[in-house]
């Protein structure tokens, strides 16, 4: 059976990124005869100067009828004077809504070779292996009523609503109590429940799915607490769940203790595990066609994609070890480059990857 991948290079460093991944994927394709096929179409700012929008509808099309997505990155300073509704970002944003994505699942994994690389000490990172589930189609993102107005006194006024239904919490909840199942069962649910009624509700229904799992042991953390002690002791945490933004900020947190934002990737699904794959850094334009982006969030997360939609854990774990062997090789993008390493570009990395791939 043919299983159909949806492609989207996006801005920036994107199309540099999604092409090593591909490089990867291709490779194992014909070696394991995973019958995958791709597909590629254009999003963020790359389809709006195409086609005058960042999600065209045979994007759409394509991505909903596709098995998996895999995406680059979106956004650039080109697109910044444009209309909200046209940013790049509303591309991302329209996808992960339209295709109902709302499990977010970013892993911090802090390889032992790049410890050196983080920039904490190497006892609060070392060993660190952390997952953030955020929910990615709810709360202020997308809460209505939004805009922005002019007040009575000539005043601009700018607002947004972060707004939860139950039924958004509960489903959130589930995907995260099972990540933690799987893992260490300590999952930590961070709100601002002592100022947000929304959260409030957040924290109330957690602690009412929680009863459906009693083997998880679930606490919860006022989330100004868990940024610090995400830098403190970050090894305290097993998997955390949150808001769509509290999500959006801790993970980019969590990013930085495994050395480079370069290096995690990130899986949106949806209730039956259909899902978009994207690194869950940006479109890094100061970098963009250099050559010296880090691919390896990319290639990490097509391993995300292979474990999640494609149930091919063996392959996954082909990719998660030839990343290890790669960097056991020292060979180093710039993000992470330390002295005594050997610097290489974007497709160096690439084939590096393959080529573990190959002595595999
Ligand atoms: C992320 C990004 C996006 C987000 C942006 C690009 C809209 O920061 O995936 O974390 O805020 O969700
Ligand atoms: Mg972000």
């Amino acid at each position: 059976m043919t299983r159909k991948i949806a492609v989207l290079a996006g801005d920036g460093i994107g199309p540099e990124i999604v092409a090593e991944a591909i490089k990867v994927l291709s490779f194992l394709n014909t070696d394991m005869n995973l019958d995958l096929v791709f597909e590629n179409a254009l999003i963020g700012g790359a389809a709006y100067d195409a086609f005058g929008t960042p999600l065209p509808q045979q994007t759409l099309n394509l991505c909903k009828n596709a098995d998996a997505v895999l995406l680059g990155a979106v956004g650039g300073p080109k697109w910044e004077p444009l209309a909200h509704a046209v940013r790049p970002e509303r591309g991302l944003l329209g996808i992960r809504s339209e295709l109902g994505l709302f499990s977010n699942l970013r892993p911090a994994i802090l390889y032992p070779q790049l410890v050196d690389a983080s920039t904490l000490k190497p006892e609060v990172v070392s060993g660190l292996d952390l997952m953030i589930v955020r929910e990615l189609t709810g709360g202020i993102y997308f809460g209505q009523p939004r805009g922005t107005r002019i007040m009575e006194n000539g005043e601009r006024q700018a607002f947004n609503t972060k707004i939860y239904s139950e039924s958004e919490i509960r489903r959130i909840a589930h995907s995260a109590f099972k990540i933690a199942q799987k893992r260490n069962k300590k999952l930590c649910s961070v709100d601002k429940a002592n100022v947000l009624e929304v959260t409030e509700l957040w924290r109330e229904v957690m602690t009412e799915v929680g009863k459906e799992y009693p083997d998880v042991q679930l606490s919860h953390m006022y989330v100004d607490n868990a940024a610090m002690q995400l830098v403190r002791a970050p090894k305290q945490f097993d998997v955390m769940v949150t808001t769509n933004m509290f999500g959006d900020i801790l993970s980019d947190t969590a990013a930085m203790l495994t050395g480079s934002i370069g290096m995690l990737p990130s899986a949106s699904l949806d209730a039956n595990a259909k899902g978009m794959y994207e690194p869950i850094h940006g479109s890094a334009p100061d970098i963009a066609g250099k050559g010296i982006a880090n691919p390896l969030a990319t290639i990490l997360s097509v391993a995300m994609m292979l474990r999640y939609t494609f149930n091919e854990a063996a392959a996954a774990d082909r990719i998660e070890q030839a990343v290890n062997s790669a960097l056991d090789a020292k060979v180093r993008t710039a993000d992470i480059y330390s002295e005594g390493m050997i610097k290489v570009s974007t497709s160096e990395m690439g084939d590096a990857v393959v080529n573990a791939l190959k002595g595999a």
